[in-house]
C-alpha cells in the first residue's frame, strides 16, 4: 500500500504519495539541476554551514511531507567540493518538548571537539534557543534535557518574534545573537553569554534599527523583526547581515558595515546583500579552512501556489558564494569549485555590440557565462536569457538582464522579467541595485539553472527565479550606445543529482 500523507489541517496541498513526490520534483521542467535542492518537499533557510574535518556540511529547513512549510526538520548534506552533495540522514524533527512545532533555523559550532546545534524549537506558536550534540560523523543527534536554553526573550522588551541564531567564541566565552525586534523601534539583534552553551546571560542589544521611522517602501526598508542574523569579519571591518521581515512577509537581506566592540555593534552603513530580495533570503555564512567567508542563501519559488503544490517541491539553495571587502562594500563571487561543473567550454569573439543578434552557438538553460564588456557612459548592454524568438525576430519570451553605465563610474544592474513567461500567475516584479563600473568596465558572471538566476556584476549579485513556458534556451545581446564586448566564455554546466534521492535518506 502507498504510503499517503498531507500537510496538517489549514495548509492546503494535494496528497501525493512519497514516491510520487520525488519523481513529480524531479520530472519538473523548472528544477534546478545544479544548485542544491532537498531531495521533494520543502526547503527554506541554510542552516549549521560548516567545513568539519576538511568536509562542508550544509543543513537546511526541510518539510518531506510536500512543498509547503510546516513541521519543519532539519535536511541535511555533506560534500568534499562544495558543489556535489551527498544527502544525509535528516539531522533533527520534532519531537515532544520545546521543538514539538519545529526545529527553525540555526547554527554548528564547536564545543572543544563536538558538534553542537543551537537552533530555534517551536512551541505553542514561539520559538526558543535550543541545543544538540552531534555524534563524530555529525550524522546523529541528541537534544539536551536543558532545552530550551534560553526560557524567554529579554524581560521587559515587547518582541514581534524571537529566533534564528549567530554563535561564535570570543575570549573564552561563547556569545549568541538572536534575531528579533522592538516594537515600535525596529529589528534587533539581542546579544547573549555562556561558558556551557546551556546557561546564558543577556548583555543587552547588540544593535536596534529603526524601521519605524524609515521608508516602509524603500529597498533597504529594514524591518520590524530581523531574521537570520548573522556577524562576520571581513578584512578590517565587521558584518552584520540580516533578513528585514515584517508580518508575516520575508522582505530582503540587509547588511551593516560598522564596528562590534565590546557588546555593541557601531553601524557606519547599510546596504543591500543582493538585488533580488527575497529571492536571497536568509543567507548565513561561514569562514572555511581556506579562509574564505563562504555564503548560502534561500532562493524563493516565484510562481503561483497552485504551480509550486503540483510541482513537488519548494526552495532552491543558492551556489555557494565568497564575501570579500572591495573598498568599503562586500564583493561576491561564486565560489571558485563551481567551475568544476563547467562542460563544452564556447569562446565568445569579441565586437561592438548594437542591435540585437542571437548568440551564436551559445544556447540553453543550465549555463555559466562569463562576459567581459566595456560602456561608455550613458550605453546599455542587454543579454536576453532563455528566449524564444519568433520567426519575425520578436521574443515570445526572453528574460532581459541589463546595465546601464550612469556615469561617474557606475551603473545600474536591471533584471526585467516582464517577458520571462507567459504564465500569468509567476512574480515578474523588477529587480535592480547599484554597481561600480570603474572605466566602463563590467565582469558579468550569469548562472542560469533552469528556474534559478543568479547574476554577478562587477561582484554586485542579483539572484532570482524565472519560470519560461516555452523551454526557450536563445542567448540574445544588444546595446544602446557604445558596448565593446570583449572575448568571452561560456559553458553548458553539469547537474549534482544524476540518481534518485530519497526524501528521508
Ligand atoms: C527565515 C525563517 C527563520 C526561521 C525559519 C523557519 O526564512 O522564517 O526566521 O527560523 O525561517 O523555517
Amino acid at each position: 500500500m502507498t504510503d499517503l500523507f498531507q500537510p496538517t489541517a489549514g495548509e492546503s496541498a494535494p496528497i501525493h504519495s512519497k514516491d510520487e513526490l520525488v519523481t513529480l520534483a524531479e520530472s519538473d521542467r523548472h528544477r534546478p539541476r545544479f544548485h542544491f535542492v532537498s531531495p521533494a518537499g520543502w526547503l527554506n533557510d541554510p542552516n549549521g554551514v560548516a567545513q568539519w574535518d576538511g568536509t562542508y556540511h550544509l543543513f537546511y529547513q526541510y518539510n518531506p511531507d510536500g512543498p509547503f512549510h510546516g513541521n519543519i526538520k532539519w535536511g541535511h548534506a555533506s560534500s568534499t567540493n562544495l558543489v556535489n552533495w551527498h544527502d544525509e540522514p535528516i539531522a533533527l524533527e520534532p519531537s515532544a518538548g520545546p521543538d514539538a512545532e519545529g526545529c527553525w533555523s540555526g547554527v554548528l559550532v564547536n564545543d572543544d571537539g563536538v558538534p553542537t546545534l543551537i537552533y530555534s524549537g517551536r512551541h505553542d506558536g514561539v520559538e526558543l534557543p535550543c541545543v544538540a550534540v552531534g555524534s563524530p560523523d555529525l550524522r546523529t543527534w541528541s537534544k539536551a534535557p536543558e532545552n530550551p536554553v534560553i526560557a524567554a526573550p529579554p524581560p521587559g522588551v515587547e518582541v514581534p518574534a524571537f529566533r534564528d541564531h549567530c554563535v561564535w567564541k570570543q575570549d573564552g566565552m561563547w556569545r549568541q545573537l538572536v534575531g528579533s525586534g522592538v516594537q515600535g523601534q525596529g529589528g534587533a539583534a539581542f546579544l547573549y553569554e555562556s561558558g556551557d552553551l546551556r546557561n546564558w546571560s543577556y548583555l543587552g542589544p547588540l544593535l536596534v534599527g529603526e524601521a519605524a521611522s524609515q521608508d516602509r517602501d524603500a529597498s533597504d526598508w529594514q524591518g520590524t523583526m530581523w531574521e537570520c542574523v548573522d556577524l562576520f569579519r571581513v578584512g578590517t571591518r565587521d558584518i552584520l547581515v540580516f533578513s528585514a521581515w515584517n508580518d508575516e512577509e520575508t522582505l530582503h537581506p540587509l547588511y551593516w558595515i560598522g564596528t562590534y566592540t565590546g557588546d555593541t555593534f557601531s553601524p557606519e552603513n547599510l546596504l543591500r546583500l543582493d538585488y533580488g530580495g527575497r529571492f536571497f533570503y536568509a543567507p548565513q555564512s561561514f569562514e572555511d579552512e581556506a579562509g574564505r567567508r563562504v555564503m548560502f542563501g534561500w532562493l524563493q519559488e516565484g510562481r503561483g501556489e497552485a504551480a509550486v503544490q503540483a510541482s513537488g517541491w519548494s526552495g532552491a539553495m543558492s551556489l555557494p558564494r565568497t564575501a570579500e571587502l572591495v573598498g568599503s562594500e562586500l564583493s561576491f563571487a561564486p565560489v571558485a569549485e563551481v567551475a568544476n561543473l563547467r562542460r563544452d567550454h564556447q569562446s565568445i569573439d569579441a565586437r561592438n555590440l548594437g542591435t540585437v543578434e542571437i548568440l551564436d552557438g551559445v544556447a540553453g538553460n543550465q549555463l555559466d557565462l562569463e562576459l567581459d564588456l566595456r560602456l561608455e557612459p550613458g550605453a546599455t548592454f542587454r543579454l536576453g536569457l532563455l528566449a524564444s524568438v519568433n520567426s519575425d525576430g520578436s521574443a515570445a519570451e526572453e528574460t532581459m538582464v541589463s546595465v546601464t553605465h550612469d556615469g561617474l563610474e557606475a551603473g545600474t544592474l536591471r533584471l526585467d522579467r516582464s517577458a520571462s513567461s507567459l504564465d500569468p500567475d509567476v512574480d515578474v516584479e523588477d529587480k535592480s541595485g547599484p554597481v561600480p563600473l570603474a572605466d566602463g568596465v563590467l565582469r558579468l558572471r550569469v548562472l542560469v539553472d533552469h528556474s534559478a538566476l543568479e547574476i554577478f556584476a562587477n561582484g554586485k549579485p542579483l539572484t532570482a527565479r524565472v519560470y519560461p513556458s516555452l523551454d526557450g534556451e536563445a542567448i540574445r545581446l544588444s546595446a544602446t550606445g557604445a558596448v565593446q564586448l570583449r572575448a568571452s566564455d561560456a559553458w553548458r554546466m553539469e547537474g549534482i543529482f544524476n540518481h534518485s534521492r530519497n526524501l528521508r535518506p
